[in-house]
């Protein structure tokens, strides 16, 4: 098992680029589904949930060919309809296999994601969707089992707007025979994202970007080539350690528009940020304390949240993290308490107080972006901090660390045996 050792406290200088979006990629990969015709992907980031979609795929009889930065995908010949335990307990996103299984084979059989660390996060709002467009569910053995003879356009409205479920209702209706609208949609970055690689490979998809998604079917795709947009909560993560380790950075490679309300808020804080057209320049000199909500898109992200709470700790004040998305999200929060940060929760809510000076500790990862907070933490803590059980860091930032490194922070990666 690796470990990642950090030495603060640390200052960054120079320049980052982030990989594209895994939450875009995921989706995109799902979507590949879809077609009999090759899809070319630019940029797959090095990552554990894209090598475990990618052998998902695999199994279902996609074949992939890697040619320098580009990855081939060809699913003409599907061999299975079955996303099995073994795969789906690892990633949740494994879900999103459900909808273009049944546009293309008009069966699928996907393991239930169950549990996660983060909430119970259910796939109702997927599942009671895709039978109002005609798919018959039943749920045995701890399996989705799904079949369907033509998906029936329809106008349907989410209860919430779930990012997988919007993307799996999306895929689902790229071939019935008329328009499917989907109403209170999800608005992130990723879900239009994959909308446009839809469109790419020839689906007809109207009112991207806005609350109602108009899906047209078609019958049939074509060739397509597709790049994903920068990875936003990489992004905010290093715009967030530039904040609290008051240094001078440049992150490119994505939108400053996917993070509006992150750098608005950082700016209220005492950040000076500069936008630009592929990132930001950001800096700082010291920070006051604000509070936040997590909401969709274009609210302040979830998977920013933790990462914002180790900025909190830094920030003069008191500060209020309110989390409304999910409900057991506050898994850092014992571990940054390690480090000496002053942090009190009552139910969805954290109260953090700063500024403290954090101590270097050995602490422990929970979950994705509970680890990137921790990382942080570290960065201004005083000497050694040991973050521990960093593969769930693995999942979704590609070579933190070598980043980091050519930043100028102390960090490395050690392995400890299993
Ligand atoms: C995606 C992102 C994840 C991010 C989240 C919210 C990917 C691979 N993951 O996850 O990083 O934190 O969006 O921005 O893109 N819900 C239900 N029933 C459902 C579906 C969702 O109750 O059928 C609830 C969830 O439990 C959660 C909330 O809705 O409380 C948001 O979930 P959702 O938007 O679906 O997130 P994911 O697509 O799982």
């Amino acid at each position: 098992m690796d470990q990642l050792l950090i030495k603060g406290p640390t200052k960054l200088e120079g320049e980052v680029r982030v990989s594209r979006a895994k939450n875009a990629y995921l989706p995109i990969l799902a979507a590949v589904l879809l077609t009999d015709k090759p899809v070319h992907l630019k940029n797959l980031p090095a990552l554990r949930d894209i090598r475990t979609m990618m052998k998902l795929l695999e199994n279902l009889g996609v074949k992939i060919h890697r040619n320098g930065d580009v990855t081939t995908f060809d699913a003409s010949n599907l061999s299975s309809h079955e996303a099995t335990y073994e795969l789906v307990k690892t990633m949740r996103a494994s879900i999103f296999v459900l909808g273009p299984l049944l546009a293309r084979l008009k069966k699928a059989k996907v393991s239930l994601p169950g549990g996660c660390a983060i909430g119970t996060r259910p796939i109702d709002i997927h599942l009671t969707n895709l039978e109002k467009l005609g798919a018959k569910i039943t749920l045995e053995s701890g399996y989705v089992d799904a079949q369907v003879d033509k998906f029936v356009p329809k106008r349907i409205a989410l209860s919430f707007p779930s990012v997988g479920a919007t993307e799996n209702l999306m895929m689902a209706s790229v071939f019935s025979d008329g328009e499917t609208i989907i109403d209170n949609c999800a608005l992130e970055p990723e879900v239009d994202d994959l909308a446009n690689f839809l469109i790419a490979m020839g689906a007809k998809i109207e009112g991207v970007g806005t609350s109602s998604l108009r899906v047209t079917g078609v019958k049939e795709f074509k060739e397509a080539h597709y790049e994903a947009i920068g990875d936003r909560i990489e992004a905010a993560t290093f715009i967030i350690g530039a904040a609290m380790t008051k240094s001078k950075i440049s992150i490119r490679g994505f939108d400053p528009l996917h993070l509006r309300f992150v750098l608005t808020k950082l700016e209220e804080m005492g950040a000076q940020i500069e936008r630009l057209d592929d990132g930001v320049i950001v800096s700082a000199n010291g920070l006051i304390a604000s509070d936040v909500d997590t909401a969709p898109f274009p609210g302040f992200p979830t998977d920013v949240q933790a990462q914002m709470m180790a900025l909190m700790t830094q920030a003069e004040g008191s500060s209020v993290m309110n989390e409304t998305i999910f409900e057991n999200r506050f898994m850092h929060v014992p571990e940054l308490k390690r480090l000496g940060a002053d942090i009190k929760l009552k139910g969805h809510t954290a109260i953090v107080k700063g500024k403290t000076v954090l101590k270097g500790a050995p602490v422990m990862c929970t979950d994705l972006r509970a680890s990137a907070a921790l990382v942080l933490a570290a960065l201004v803590a005083e000497g050694e901090t040991v973050v521990d059980r960093i593969y769930h860091l693995d999942r979704g930032y590609e070579a933190l660390e070598t980043k980091l490194t050519a930043l100028g922070a102390n960090i490395r990666r050690v392995n400890v045996g299993s």
